[in-house]
């Protein structure tokens, strides 16, 4: 099997050890890539570092031709990524192929903003001490970027820190998960085809251990990263002066209420807990069901979980696969487990087959069950009836995290409520929390992290506001 370089400052390159991605499904191996010295890491963070005043200074026309290049070759390969994405992560390939579709869009929008990215002018002759003043106000990158990269979408979440830093400028490194490389290996092949500077990109498959001389770097004054809370709060104190952001986890909530459509609901809801076996930060986990419609609701839910098609992730049919390894289904189905020796009864599901875990669906589960309170990122629903609105309100907030809610209901003066009360950073009208568009601003409060994504929320967190003042104009 060849071994794959990785992208050292734009250009191919291999270190001295390889590590191989395994097929959770088979338990084949799917590729072998190189892994980069510490000279080479080094190599890597110099060329950023040295190559940050022309990033910034790069014509727009440029960046944005750099990223319309992407988004058309991605378009191009789009049914082999798709195959890659689905080999190294499991997800099944109807999923890996709308991973792709959305990473088109991501650098497809990048490239849109950047030709909007102009600044503001101000007038400053609001007092006659400042006659003939005005204030130009541009963004301008803080500098070179760390992004550190997830396994749950291999491709579109490193996108998401790709394509906006382009767009302002900025150098960028990307850590990928090491489950799950290869897309990001391939993005940096499609990067190495543009006129960007040598350093504005380097794509480093190190491993975690060694991820904390990246994070400490000075020379990378901001880190971005997805993934877990607890790594993702150690990087924040590991580094209390660098820009950092987090985009966390959740236990996602949908909300149906008694005016909902509840075949609509149920087969989201379904569909949505269920999607990429539950490995997203905003898959549906909590379902807070009205009592008047519980019973009803639960019946169709229980139906379209029964109907959801299961198996082979290369299968264009198949909805729902196996998870990233097996030690993830190992974990799901011990917090399955926990949940039902505390009295939570069992509606459907619950069995493990190796990585795979079948669509899961439990009710009265104990206050305190890891099911409930942590994010189990496995295709698993707890349900819980609840009186009304605000006691449905009530329980969404009743969660650490805070990334998005949807709430299943006709009526717009509830929507408004929702979106005033619910502590989340995105509020979903009508559909399930997993709904995101990637050019929509998406992140989440209390421990689901700070910042924003979203192409152009993303380019504001990525820069600072610069004011240069202007003298003695005749305005
Ligand atoms: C995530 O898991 O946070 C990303 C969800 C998405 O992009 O759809």
């Amino acid at each position: 099997m060849d071994v794959r370089t990785f992208w050292l400052a734009g250009r191919p390159a291999t270190g001295d050890s390889s590590l191989t991605v395994t097929n959770s499904h088979t338990g084949q191996a799917v590729g072998t890539y190189s892994v980069p010295t510490d000279a080479q890491v080094e190599e890597a963070v110099a060329a950023a570092a040295a190559v940050t005043r022309e990033a910034a200074a790069l014509p727009v026309h440029v960046r944005a031709e750099a990223l319309a290049h992407v988004s058309r070759r991605l378009t191009e390969r789009a049914d082999e990524i798709a195959r890659l994405i689905t080999a190294e992560n499991g997800k099944p390939i109807f999923w890996a192929r709308g991973e792709v579709g959305r990473a088109i869009s991501t650098f497809r929008f990048a490239a849109e903003e950047t030709r909007r990215w102009s600044g503001t002018a101000m007038r400053l002759d609001t007092e006659p001490a400042a006659t003939g003043r005005l204030a130009y106000v541009s963004r301008v990158p803080y500098g070179p970027v760390l992004a550190i990269t997830p396994f749950n979408f291999p491709l579109n979440l490193v996108a998401h820190k790709v394509a906006p830093a382009i767009a302002v400028g900025a150098p960028i490194i990307v850590k990928p998960a090491p489950a799950t490389p290869l897309s990001s290996l391939l993005l940096g092949e499609i990067l190495a085809e543009t006129d960007l500077p040598a350093g504005m990109f380097s794509v480093l498959p190190v491993e975690n251990s060694r991820a904390s001389g990246l994070v400490e770097d000075p020379r990378l004054p901001v880190v971005s990263f997805t993934g877990s809370g607890p790594v993702g709060y150690s990087i924040m104190d590991s580094v209390p002066r660098k820009h950092v952001v987090l985009e966390l986890g959740g236990n996602a909530a949908a909300v149906v209420l008694a005016d909902a459509d509840l075949d609509w609901a149920a087969s989201r809801v379904a569909l949505f807990s269920n999607y990429q076996a539950g490995q997203s930060c905003i898959a549906v986990q909590r379902v807070i069901v009205e009592e008047t419609v519980a019973e009803a609701f639960t019946g169709k839910l229980l139906s379209a979980v029964g109907g959801l098609v299961t198996g082979d992730p290369l299968d264009e049919k198949t909805q729902v696969g196996p998870l990233v390894s097996e030690d993830a289904a190992i974990r799901v189905e011990s917090w399955i487990q926990e949940a039902v020796a505390g009295g939570a009864r069992l509606l459907a599901g619950g069995g493990r087959d190796g990585a795979t875990i079948e669509p899961t669906v439990l009710a009265d589960v104990p206050a305190g069950a890891k099911v409930v309170c942590e994010e189990v990122f496995g295709p698993v629903m707890v349900i819980e009836t609840v009186p009304s609105v605000d006691a449905a309100f009530a329980s969404v907030n009743d969660s650490k995290y805070g990334l998005q809610a949807g709430v299943f209901t006709r009526s717009l003066d509830v929507a408004f409520r929702a979106n005033r009360e619910l502590e989340v950073g995105g509020v979903i009208i009508g559909d399930v929390p997993s709904y995101r568009a990637d050019q929509m601003p998406y992140g989440g409060v209390k421990e689901s992290g700070v910042g924003r994504e979203g192409l152009r929320s993303a380019m504001e967190d990525l820069t600072f506001e610069k004011t240069m003042v202007l003298t003695g104009l005749a305005l």
